[in-house]
């Protein structure tokens, strides 16, 4: 997608052998990219968000173990580096399969040769999501161009956190029909959860939005069950972080409600993910290790000042302990569901075998 009318990806390897990222810790009020050279700058930039969103969190690891692979190519350090990289966050299943898939490549070859083959994977695994994103947007564009037909006008559309392109190479999961139907001349509207304790939808979601022209309005998180009583909501589509066998969604915390939500007001609730984020091994979403993060992140809240500077500043009493859990589990029973690049189809255990009759290969 474009910046500033520049088309940029959120990670590239650059002509120096170095992999750039944007720098997503400094959104939506700087633009600045930093450069990841070893394993360690990968994990960092991973387990800090300056990278973050499923998608995007494999292809950064995918980097990282070829950076890896430069400083030490042996088999001892091939187990290290991916058990450091897998232990930066560990609900988006897209970090473990990337990491499986990139191990696999390179375990066939010998150490001499192992750099040149985790390059090239990781650029097949970034390419590759690209594509699913794309297709995941013509699979869901149509779902809204029938709502506009029957509603005939213009379809509002909830999202919460941050499931655009910014999440993954390009496109995005959960954005990318939102920005075909735009394309097509569809009128859509987004309603963006801001997304607490980090935002990513105040500050990502209307970053990205508005840099492609989509009309969006920036909603506190809790205005949304009250918007589809007033039946302002045409639709939810969400992103995900795994998707169990079964059609259970995880996604970043707060997606529940809105499925709770959007069932109570008959709104279809979507989720939009590509294969990388199933997590074809598990069953009961309810088995899914959430993620703690510091308590930091509710106590504080980081915005710039009329000053122009970039601050973070306590909201909370001093003395009152906070709960930081990032995400959580819609059951399948609530979801309309899954947008796929493979397809539409029902949040069931048939459903997504019907899509995927080759699952066990899980490419
Ligand atoms: O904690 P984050 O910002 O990595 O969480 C991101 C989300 O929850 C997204 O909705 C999810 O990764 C789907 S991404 C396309």
């Amino acid at each position: 997608m474009k910046i500033s009318g520049t088309p940029y990806r959120t990670i590239w390897p650059t002509a120096a052998g170095v992999i750039r990222v944007i720098d997503q810790s400094r959104l939506p009020f700087e633009f600045t990219t930093l450069d990841l050279k070893t394993l360690d700058d990968a994990a960092h930039a991973i387990r800090t968000m300056v990278v973050r969103g499923a998608p995007l969190i494999g292809v950064t690891a995918a980097y990282g173990l070829a950076l890896a692979l430069r400083e030490d190519a042996s088999d001892r350090h091939l187990d290290e580096a991916t058990q450091a990289l897998q232990a930066t966050r560990p609900t988006a299943v897209n970090l473990a399969w990337a990491l499986a898939r990139m191990r696999s490549t390179v375990a066939e070859v010998a150490p001499s040769e192992r750099v040149d083959a985790a390059f090239r994977e990781a650029g097949l695994i970034c390419d590759a999501d690209v594509e699913q994103c794309r297709s995941i947007g013509i699979n869901g564009l149509e779902i809204i161009r029938r709502l506009a037909e029957t509603a005939g006008g213009r379809v509002n559309i909830l999202t919460h956190c941050n499931a655009g392109w910014l999440a993954c190479v390009d496109w995005g999961t959960a954005l990318a029909p939102i920005y075909m139907a735009h394309d097509a001349g569809i009128p859509v509207h987004v309603w963006v959860d801001e997304t607490r304790p980090r935002n990513q939808g105040a500050a990502l979601t209307a970053f990205e939005l508005g840099g492609h022209g989509v009309p969006h309005t920036v909603i506190a998180d809790n205005l949304g069950g009250h918007l589809m009583q007033r039946g302002e909501v045409d639709m939810v589509i969400v992103g995900s972080d795994r998707t169990t066998a079964s059609g259970d969604v995880c996604n970043k915390v707060g997606t529940y409600l809105k499925a709770l939500a959007a069932r109570d007001n008959d709104v279809p609730f979507y989720a939009a993910l590509p294969i990388s984020t199933i997590d074809w091994a598990l069953d009961d979403g309810r088995a899914i290790v959430i993620e703690e993060r510091s308590p930091l992140e509710v106590t504080h809240v980081a915005g710039r000042t009329s000053s122009g500077v970039i601050e973070t500043v306590r909201v909370v009493p001093e003395a009152s302990p906070a709960l930081n859990l990032a995400f959580d589990v819609t059951p399948a029973r609530l979801v309309t569901g899954l947008i796929t690049e493979r397809g539409v189809c029902p949040a069931t255990r048939d459903g997504l075998r019907g899509l995927y009759p080759d699952w066990q290969k899980g490419k």
